[in-house]
């Protein structure tokens, strides 16, 4: 199972790669859905295939997903362990995995979709700011930010929950929100909070 660490973990600093190295190191990843969420999978099969990126990707399996039905995309990480942990999980797919740190990389060709899941949660709340400026440069307008966000009252984390109110406030001067339902099937680790699927569109 990957919900028990074998040891207590040395690190605390979830911007570090070491902290996540660590973690995937011990098997210890319980934000791992192990498949692809419901919604995304209805999302994705509806649309045309488009240049993607996930990032922060852990196991990458809606990035194998994607690949499998002949999308263009790339699925970074910036812990080689769970670089390695994907191109272990995703066979065919490990391909589409690159290590890369998300605030430094700009993929090519552009994607017009970004898909987060367990990311900006993952990040310390100091990078925020950092995170949607960085959506908002690496989508065109009408570029596509789908996935699921962890709702709730500010507590310590990972994953660090934020109220709609604050997530609106940051994404809201670049992106229109078009979608937001809970999560048809939240992991034990979101209890604290809300995981909901929604959808933003970049502004003009
Ligand atoms: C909680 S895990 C979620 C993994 C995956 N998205 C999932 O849903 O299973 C967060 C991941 O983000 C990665 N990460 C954190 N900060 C990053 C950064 N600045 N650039 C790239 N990856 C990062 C971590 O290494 C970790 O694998």
């Amino acid at each position: 199972m990957s919900g028990t660490p074998k040891s207590e973990f040395e690190t605390r600093n979830a911007a570090d790669p070491a902290f996540w190295d660590e973690r995937f190191a011990q098997d210890f990843t319980p934000w791992d859905a192990h498949g692809v969420p419901a919604e995304f999978e209805a999302f994705a099969a509806a649309l045309a295939p488009r240049p993607t990126l996930v990032p922060g990707c852990g196991n990458g399996w809606e990035a194998g997903w994607l690949h499998a039905r002949g999308w263009p995309v790339t699925a970074i990480d910036f812990s080689a362990k769970a670089v390695a942990s994907a191109r272990r999980a995703l066979g065919a797919a490990a391909v589409v995995v690159r290590e890369a740190d998300f605030f430094a990389f700009t993929p090519e060709p552009r994607c017009e979709l970004i898909y987060e899941r367990a990311f900006l949660c993952a990040l310390p709340p100091a990078l925020r700011e950092s995170y949607a400026e960085r959506v908002a440069a690496l989508l065109p307008p009408g570029g596509l930010l789908a996935g699921y966000f962890y709702i709730g009252e500010t507590r310590g984390g990972p994953p660090f929950a934020m109220p709609q109110a604050d997530l609106d406030d940051l994404l809201g001067a670049d992106f229109a929100l078009l979608e937001d339902r809970p999560s048809a099937s939240p992991l034990p680790i979101f209890s604290g909070g809300q995981e909901r699927w929604q959808l933003w569109r970049r502004g003009p």
